[in-house]
C-alpha cells in the first residue's frame, strides 16, 4: 500500500496560511489535514468554513477534513461544497453514523469516520462497509502538540484485521503525536495515511520532516 501523509494545518502559521499550504502542495504529502472544532466536542475552537475555503484556493491536493463537532450531520454536506475530498465526523458525535457517511457520499467525498482512544474498534464494526476511511485518534482529540497513545497501534492492527474481513481497501489513518520516530510503526501495523501538525509545522525543515515520514 503506498504511504500517505497529512500535515494538519492546524499547526501551521495562521498568519501565513497561503504560504503554508503551498508549502504542502510542493511537498510529498498527498494529503491536507483541516481539523475543526466546535468548541463542545471538544474543548477547543478552530476554524470553518471560510478558512477551508482558502485553503482549497492555495492547493489541488486532497483536502482530508476532520470534524470535531456534535450533530456533524447539519454541516457536511457544507463542508464538500467548500472543497473536501474526505469528510470524517467522529462516531462519539452522531445519533446516526450511517446516515451522516451517506449524506457525505451523496455530495461527492468520501466519508471517513473517527474513533477517539477510548472507542473500541469493534463500535465500527456495522459501519465498516458504508464508509471509505476510518481515522484512528492517538490522542485526545481537541489540541495538537500532544503524546503519542502507543495503543492506537494495536487498534490499527486491529482494524486492519478486521477490514479485511469485512471492507477490503478501507483506508485506515492515524492522528496525533505521530512524527518520523514513529510513522513506520504505524505503517507496519497498517496504517494508510498519517497525519502529523507539530512533527511537521515545528520542523527546521517542514518538506524533508515530510519525506522522512514516508521513508521511515
Ligand atoms: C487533534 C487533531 C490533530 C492535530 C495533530 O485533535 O485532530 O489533527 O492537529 O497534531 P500533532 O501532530 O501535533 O499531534
Ligand atoms: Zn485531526
Amino acid at each position: 500500500m503506498p504511504r500517505i501523509v497529512a500535515p494538519s494545518m492546524l499547526s501551521a502559521d495562521f498568519g501565513h496560511l497561503d504560504r503554508d499550504t503551498r508549502m504542502v502542495d510542493r511537498s510529498a504529502a498527498e494529503w491536507v489535514h483541516i481539523d475543526v472544532m466546535d468548541g463542545v466536542f471538544v474543548p477547543n475552537i478552530s476554524f470553518g468554513f471560510p478558512v477551508l475555503k482558502a485553503i482549497r484556493k492555495a492547493t489541488a491536493k486532497c483536502l482530508d477534513v476532520h470534524l470535531m463537532i456534535v450533530e456533524p450531520e447539519r454541516y457536511v454536506e457544507r463542508f464538500v461544497e467548500a472543497g473536501a475530498d474526505i469528510v470524517t465526523f467522529h462516531l462519539e458525535a452522531s445519533a446516526d453514523p450511517a446516515h451522516c457517511a451517506e449524506l457525505i457520499r451523496r455530495a461527492g467525498a468520501k466519508a471517513g469516520v473517527s474513533i477517539k482512544p477510548a472507542t473500541p474498534v469493534g463500535a465500527l464494526r456495522d459501519f465498516l462497509p458504508l464508509v471509505d476511511l476510518v481515522l484512528v485518534m492517538s490522542v485526545e482529540p481537541g489540541f495538537g502538540g500532544q503524546s503519542f497513545m502507543p495503543h492506537a497501534l494495536d487498534k490499527v492492527r486491529e482494524l486492519r484485521a478486521l477490514s479485511e474481513e469485512l471492507r477490503p481497501g478501507l483506508l485506515i489513518e492515524v492522528d496525533g503525536g505521530i512524527s518520523s520516530h514513529n510513522a513506520r510503526a504505524l505503517y507496519d501495523a497498517g496504517a494508510d495515511a498519517l497525519v502529523a501538525g507539530n512533527a511537521v509545522f515545528g520542523a527546521a525543515d517542514p518538506e524533508a520532516e515530510i519525506v522522512n515520514m514516508l521513508n521511515a
